[in-house]
């Protein structure tokens, strides 16, 4: 991972080291900033039900999974597979590489408007909020912010964390979960907060179609970090006395109890505003949070704002320091590029790659509208991005990933991989689950919802409607 250069290749000093970098790098925008939006457009409780249940019975089994491949080959997310006997698969790990290069790409983008809004807090300009969107389409600003981010991340990288960023973790990152905390319970005291909550832990059942699963799922392996190698290469870190299942379920409950709290927070405060019915959006949070903390007073407001967006772009970079990760470490391992150059020649690409994402945002109409999808919603670039890597390739990812472990790799190397650090764990309950759920559930679970869905958004073919037609065929063809 990125605390360690290539010449102490050695691991972490102990496991917290470990858990504290995975749950660093799952924590982040994914847990603040996408979470609570992809909740108000999944139509609420029932995307939350949804998303609880990906993260615990599906995604559980798919970060052990990442984590041992990568113990038990010592490699970044392409060599892993290489080095395992299997060439072939090899491909899933490029398709990490590739889905990191494009995540990071937009997600720089919205980092900078985190760090942005933590200087107009600090200027106490909580107007910004409802002029968000002109904030975004200013390209000045957003070039300027977003250049700095990368250059940060770029620099962590090369670097290395085991110094300053890893130790700052140890104090922001407990800092963050705090302050959303104290907010939430601000947000809760405020009135018309209660049917905010309604709305966030009330699943209404009917709300739940393929296409919200498909969102729910897509953002579960975001906010995990999971399905694109990050933690196969995480986990070439890991000592062999290590408890993997432990690791797992400590950087599960992290990340899961983070973007929990912050959507009860973000509920609270959207009813209470009276903004109920928002279609949320990339800009819910922007919108939103500054008149929140106008409403704590001028002094507290700027104070607790700018602490704010500043430990959200913290936890943002600690983020984009794992994204940026995993294509650079495969090109120094598999490509011979010294690090210190790979850093930059990668990083600078994927910063490119970001432009028509910061443009799309008002800029240039081109990438404004830039695709419409066979339901006839258009979409900018920087959704057309998010859709395609993070909902369609995680998860994609994460079905390759439990066909390899499980049937490749084989379920019995796996367990006795598990078991080493954790003597018995094959034959728990867990254990025994874990194995199964690779085998069969991730892989028909996934494979379903990703097939249904992407071939109605990008082919406009509705394999639902086929198959009941099919099946109707058929049994009138029985019939006669
Ligand atoms: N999980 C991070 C978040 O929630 C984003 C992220 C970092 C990520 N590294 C990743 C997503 C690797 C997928 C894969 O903000």
């Amino acid at each position: 991972m990125a605390g360690v250069s290539e010449s102490s290749r050695g691991g972490f000093s102990n496991k917290i080291g470990f858990v504290l970098a995975a749950a660093g790098s799952a924590v982040g925008l994914g847990n603040i900033w996408k979470f609570p939006f992809e909740v108000a457009d999944g139509g609420g409780g029932a995307f939350v039900a949804m998303y609880l249940a990906f993260c615990f019975l599906l995604c559980f089994p798919v970060m052990m999974a990442e984590i041992a491949i990568g113990r038990k080959t010592n490699k970044n997310a392409v060599g892993a597979f290489e080095t395992n006997g299997h060439k072939n698969w090899s491909a899933v790990g490029k398709m990490g590489v590739l889905s990191g290069a494009l995540i990071l790409s937009f997600y720089n983008v919205v980092a900078g408007w985190a760090f942005g809004f933590a200087l107009e807090m600090i200027a106490g300009n909580f107007e910004i909020g409802a002029n968000f969107g002109q904030f975004i389409s200013d390209w000045h600003i957003n070039l300027a912010f977003s250049s700095v981010f990368m250059f940060l991340t770029i620099y962590i990288v090369m670097k290395g964390v085991s110094g300053g960023i890893e130790k700052a973790s140890k104090i922001l990152m407990p800092s963050l979960l705090f302050l959303i905390l104290a907010l939430m319970g601000y947000a809760l005291t405020q009135d018309g907060a209660m049917e905010g909550v309604a709305f966030y832990l009330v699943p209404d059942f009917s709300e739940i179609t393929f296409d919200v699963a498909f969102s729910a799922m897509g953002q579960a392996f975001f906010s995990l970090s999971l399905g694109m190698g990050a933690l196969i290469t995480y986990g070439s870190y890991v000592g062999k006395k290590d408890n993997i299942a432990h690791s797992t379920a400590m950087i599960l409950l992290t990340d899961v109890g983070i973007a929990f709290i912050a959507g009860l927070m973000m509920f609270a405060f959207i009813y209470s505003q009276g903004l109920q019915g928002t279609s949320g959006g990339a800009g819910l949070i922007f919108t939103v949070l500054p008149s929140a903390f106008e409403s704590l007073g001028p002094v507290l407001g700027r104070v607790i704002g700018a602490a704010f967006f500043i430990l959200l772009s913290f936890a943002a970079l600690t983020s984009t320091v794992s994204l940026l990760e995993v294509p650079v470490a495969y090109v120094v391992d598999e490509h011979e590029v010294r690090r210190s150059r790979a850093v930059w020649i990668v990083g600078g690409l994927i910063f490119l790659l970001g432009i028509p994402s910061m443009l799309g945002n008002g800029t240039v109409d081109f990438f404004n509208n830039f695709i419409t999808y066979s339901s006839g919603k258009t979409v900018n670039f920087m959704t057309f991005i998010e859709n395609l890597a993070s909902d369609t390739f995680l998860p994609l990812g994460g079905f390759f990933i439990a066909l390899y472990t499980a049937w490749v790799w084989r379920g019995d190397n796996f367990k006795k991989e598990l078991e080493q650090g954790n003597p018995g764990f094959g034959d728990t309950i867990l254990g025994k689950y874990s194995i199964f759920a690779l085998k069969f559930l991730v892989p028909i679970i996934l494979g379903a919802i990703t097939m249904v869905t992407i071939s109605d958004k990008f082919l406009g073919l509705d394999l639902l409607e086929i198959t009941r037609n099919l099946i109707n065929d058929l049994i009138k063809f029985i019939n006669t």
